[in-house]
């Protein structure tokens, strides 16, 4: 069981250190000469045709396409729609030869999934499966599929996977942008340098960040809720944050958008409330800057994910981890890291397994 773990105490905790090798090794080739893509089947010609992109998936699947939503629609100007795939499956959707589909499921065998997949081609849709696991299901499903290479991940908790389907839905965003002759080539190639950093970004997140999450950790570890805060590409990392923690935890969480929080979570804070806030640069930083002014003003305790050298976060902030600048589109990928070993350590202060929590499976093959 150790030599399994490689050393590690968990596999959750080696998943988490293998993050940097998943993302290389989902980029890496394809990266030689522009962005390669071919396994999917698209021509630029077809790229440029489409009138929409649709994406599904479950769990931190649908977070990694949350964030692939921000991406293909900045870089290639195409409307993108995210939906959970029980939700998806449901509600008769319009879909026609014009809709691209992406079915994001690490496993390949999620039943949820695979039914909105099918539904899709039926449709007409071309649909592309992106995938951890080769011969899954959905690859059999499927027109054309992109595999993210991390590697078999045994923890339930989604860390590795997670982290490699965000570098390829970037990638895709990229060859789409490409394709569809809206991102120019000087954009492209400083955003490829960019994702050529992220494996190493990600390692010195991981030594950076480890000591100052473990002492939050132990600050924190008997809190009974805790509220995660994010706009823009910052929103659905809190969703995976948070998802974390009360997977591995069960302490109950929240991730709200973090404009919306006047309209509801806001009622929940007090001076007990920890409040974790992604305050990665974007565009909207100042916005989420004033969140977090309103959030102290109801005596709730802040700590803010923010990009190095940010001070102003921690005039802010009560505590601040900061993580590896990066192009802000990318910073998703490294601010994950620090929640991921937040919801880790609180779990293991608890004394929980954090590789097989209660009631849940880490494939999901019925309805
Ligand atoms: C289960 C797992 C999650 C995963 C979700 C979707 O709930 O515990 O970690 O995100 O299924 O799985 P998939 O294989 O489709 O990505």
């Amino acid at each position: 069981d150790v030599a399994e773990k490689g050393g590690y105490e968990t596999f959750m905790l080696k998943e988490i250190y293998e993050q940097p090798a998943a993302i290389k090794e989902t980029i890496v080739d394809r990266l030689s000469d522009g962005i390669a893509l071919s396994e999917l089947g698209l021509t630029a010609e077809e790229a440029r045709r489409l009138r929409r992109v649709v994406i599904v998936g479950c769990g931190t699947s649908y977070h990694a396409g949350l964030v692939g939503r921000y991406a293909i629609e900045r870089w290639a100007r195409v409307p993108v729609e995210m939906e959970i795939a029980s939700e998806f499956r449901y509600r008769d959707p319009v879909l026609d030869a014009a809709d691209l589909v992406l079915a994001i499921t690490q496993s390949g065998e999620t039943a949820d999934t695979l039914a909105a997949m099918r539904l899709a081609r039926e449709r007409g849709a071309r649909v592309i499966a992106v995938t951890n696991v080769m011969g899954s299901q959905a690859t059999r499903e499927a027109d054309g599929v992109l595999y993210t290479r991390a590697g078999l991940e045994i923890g339930v908790a989604a860390t590795k996977t997670f982290v490699a389907q965000v570098a390829v839905m970037l990638l895709l965003g990229l060859w789409l942008g490409e394709a569809r002759g809206t991102l120019s080539s000087t954009e492209r190639d400083r955003l490829i340098t960019e994702l050529r950093a992220l494996p190493d970004a990600v390692r010195e997140t991981i030594e950076r960040v480890r000591e100052p999450v473990r002492a939050i950790a132990e600050h924190w570890q008997s809190a009974g809720f805790f509220l995660y805060l994010g706009r823009h590409i910052g929103l659905p990392v809190c969703l995976e944050g948070a998802l974390k923690l009360k997977e591995i935890s069960y302490v109950p969480t929240d991730a709200y958008a973090a404009g919306e929080m006047k309209h509801g979570p806001i009622a929940l804070l007090d001076e007990r409330t920890p409040v974790v806030c992604v305050a990665c640069d974007s565009p909207v930083l100042e916005k989420v800057l004033s969140n977090i002014a309103e959030v102290r003003a109801r005596g709730a305790h802040v700590v803010a994910v923010a990009t190095e050298g940010r001070k102003e976060v921690a005039e802010h902030a009560e505590e601040v981890i900061y993580v590896p600048r990066t192009d802000w589109m990318l910073q998703p990928i490294p601010a994950i890291v620090p929640l991921q070993l937040l919801a880790y350590e609180i779990a293991r202060l608890r004394g929980l397994n954090v590789d097989q929590p209660r009631n849940l499976a880490k494939t999901v093959t019925v309805e």
